[in-house]
Formats: structure tokens, C-alpha cells, sequence
């Protein structure tokens, strides 16, 4: 799968978001290891806590498929912004190590992190 269209396709998904209050609309694409992809953009809350960033929305309507194997995730803002600390814990809980591509205006593709750049020393939660 090409990269310019996991782009592509978190471009279409940015348009979709709804940040009136920010007025910071982002969008994700997150690739299946079976080749799906799945879309998220933000979505903002007058509560504003209860907030969803759009790579979270991605992962969690790809979980909700069914997937759970995840192969590369591209976000993008118009000025190529970096995931919360949010969203790195939940990508590296839910997607393990993969390829994030962080994009910014007119879809050029800023950076490429690794997972485990991006959360170094993550926490995981110990099942007993
Ligand atoms: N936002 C995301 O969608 N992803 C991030 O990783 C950072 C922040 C959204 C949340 C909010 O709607 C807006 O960007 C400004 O924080």
C-alpha cells in the first residue's frame, strides 16, 4: 500500500472534523494488517474534555471492526502537529511498534516516527 494514499485518505478525514473551538482540525488514517483502512478526525466537545483526537477515533472504529493488527498510521494538521500524550499511549498499547507518518498542509509528509520514539519507556499495566 502506497503512503500517498493512507494520506490521501486522513486528508478526506480532516475535512470531516468537527473543531469549532479549537478550530485545529485533524485527521488519521490507520492501515489493518488485513489492508483495510480506517478514518478518524477530532471531534470536539463543548464539555471539552470529553474531546476525541482523530488518531484515537482511527484506532477505536478499527478495534470495533474487529482488527487489531495495525501496520502504519498517518495524521495530519495543517501545520503538521504531533500526537498527544494521549493518543501515544493508546498507538502503543493498541498498535505496538509501526510507522507514524505526521503530515501538514498540502498533504506533504513532514517526519516518520517509530512507536517507541514517540513514547519512550511507556507504561503498561501489569495484569495480575
Ligand atoms: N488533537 C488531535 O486530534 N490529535 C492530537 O494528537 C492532538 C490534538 C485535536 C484535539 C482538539 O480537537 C484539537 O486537536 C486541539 O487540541
Amino acid at each position: 500500500m502506497d503512503i500517498s494514499e493512507l494520506i490521501e485518505q486522513a486528508r478526506q478525514a480532516q475535512k470531516r472534523a468537527h473543531a469549532p473551538y479549537s478550530r485545529y482540525p485533524v485527521g488519521a488514517a490507520v492501515l489493518t494488517e488485513s489492508g483495510k483502512i480506517f478514518l478518524g478526525c477530532n471531534v470536539e466537545s463543548g464539555a471539552f474534555s470529553t474531546t476525541i483526537c482523530a488518531e484515537r477515533a482511527a484506532i477505536f472504529a478499527a478495534i470495533a471492526a474487529g482488527e487489531s493488527q495495525f501496520r502504519a498510521l498517518a495524521i495530519i494538521s495543517n501545520d503538521g502537529g504531533m500526537p498527544c500524550g494521549s493518543c501515544r499511549q493508546v498507538i502503543h498499547e493498541q498498535c505496538g511498534e509501526l510507522p507514524i507518518y505526521i503530515v501538514g498542509a498540502n498533504s506533504q509528509l513532514h517526519k516518520e516516527f517509530s512507536t517507541s520514539q514517540l513514547l519512550p519507556y511507556p507504561f503498561d499495566l501489569k495484569e495480575s
